[in-house]
């Protein structure tokens, strides 16, 4: 028995370690997998119009897959968005991290990075208690560093292989066009860019596309569904509201962590369970001082400054995602997808270790 246990401990550590190994692994998407699916992404909200959109969606038996800031359009932490992000997450669409500030990553020092996935892994915790798998870098641009350290966070890159170019100037008709081709064209899926942070998006291409795909016989599915993993590393609880939810003395729309803004490169506080303020999840190493394989390693902000107001909004948000950058996503290191299935593996492997060693 003792040798047992001791065999299946030394077990676990090496397990633990080839996760951790496993994870880092660069994983980056730019197609859906699955036949017969197709899935609309949006971007830069949450915004106002979130709601309007996971409505439509809801009401055609479709989901939809945000990718979300934190700080871009509006800030994260405004009542209202907050409410607004629940709401889709309830309807059961797909959140992904879209960065804290819409900072252009290959750019980006490493800290920074960290910071900017961070801070917004951060708020879809408190939030909603989950932790992303997916992170669509801003502009689509992206480069080792930062795919290795989004590995090192447990999330894949998400990027698109149809671009409607809403958010670039064009018209509700262009964008409509971009549709038409596809539909045309009947792949055997697609995974199409919009934005969730323009109104004719909402009013008029939403609408648009949902009647044409479901028309040609398309099932409008979450990012994670049509490539058949889960959409999420942890799912968890949201915690309780302080007044350390805020966008003040965070990285502005566009910018990276430094100055008087310290980087934040650890793992956010994640609660597993009502009363409890630790993950079971298995956490990426990390760099600074927030570093550690506990998730409760890292508070940086919690309990801390009492002194921000929440909300505050940005008049002057971060470039959409192509902006100047083109529409060309295939342009990115997209050679590394492929193992569709790399961030399911690690944590229900790690816990049916530790569920077995509970067991003996
Ligand atoms: C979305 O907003 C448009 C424009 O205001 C409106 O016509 C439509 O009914 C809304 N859809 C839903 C599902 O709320």
């Amino acid at each position: 028995m003792q040798l047992l246990l001791s065999t299946l401990l030394a077990a676990s550590v090496v397990s633990g370690r080839s996760v951790l190994e496993y994870r880092a692994t660069p994983q980056v998407y730019s197609s859906c997998i699955n036949d017969n699916d197709i899935a609309l992404t949006f971007d830069d909200g949450p915004y106002i119009y979130l709601r309007n959109i996971s409505d439509q969606f809801t009401a055609a038996n479709a989901k939809a897959t945000f990718f979300m800031n934190g700080n871009n359009w509006d800030c994260i932490y405004n009542p209202d968005r907050i409410s607004d992000v629940k709401y889709a997450y309830a309807a059961g669409h797909m959140i992904g991290s879209h960065t804290w500030s819409h900072g252009d990553l290959s750019t980006f020092s490493s800290d920074q990075i960290e910071d900017g996935m961070y801070r917004v892994e951060e708020a879809f915790s408190r939030i909603l208690g989950i932790k992303p798998a997916f992170m669509r870098p801003p502009y689509g641009d992206t480069n080792s560093n930062v795919q290795t350290i989004a590995a090192g966070r447990g999330q894949s890159l998400a990027l698109w292989d149809q671009d409607t170019g809403d958010a670039d100037g064009n018209t509700v008709a262009q964008s409509e066009a971009v549709y038409n081709a596809v539909a045309k064209a009947k792949p055997k899926n697609a995974l199409i860019l919009q934005h969730e942070t323009e109104e004719t998006t909402a009013t008029t291409l939403v609408p648009y596309a949902i009647k044409l795909f479901q028309g040609e016989g398309y099932n409008l599915v979450t990012l994670a569904e049509c490539l058949g993993v889960d959409p999420y590393q942890a799912i968890g609880v949201p915690q309780a509201q302080s007044d350390a939810w805020t966008c003040d003395g965070t990285p502005a729309p566009g910018k990276g962590c430094g100055g008087s803004i310290t980087c934040e490169t650890g793992t956010p506080l994640f609660s597993s369970a009502a009363g409890s303020s630790t993950s079971g999840a298995p956490t990426a190493p990390s760099s600074g001082a927030n570093g550690g394989t506990s998730s409760t390693a890292s508070l940086p902000n919690a309990a801390v400054s009492p002194a921000a107001t929440s909300g505050g909004s940005t008049p002057a948000p971060s470039d959409s995602n192509t902006g100047s950058h083109t529409s060309s996503p295939s342009a990115t290191p997209s050679g590394k997808t492929g193992g569709a299935r790399a961030l399911t593996v690690p944590a229900g492997a790690l816990a049916g270790v530790i569920g077995l060693m509970m067991l003996l």
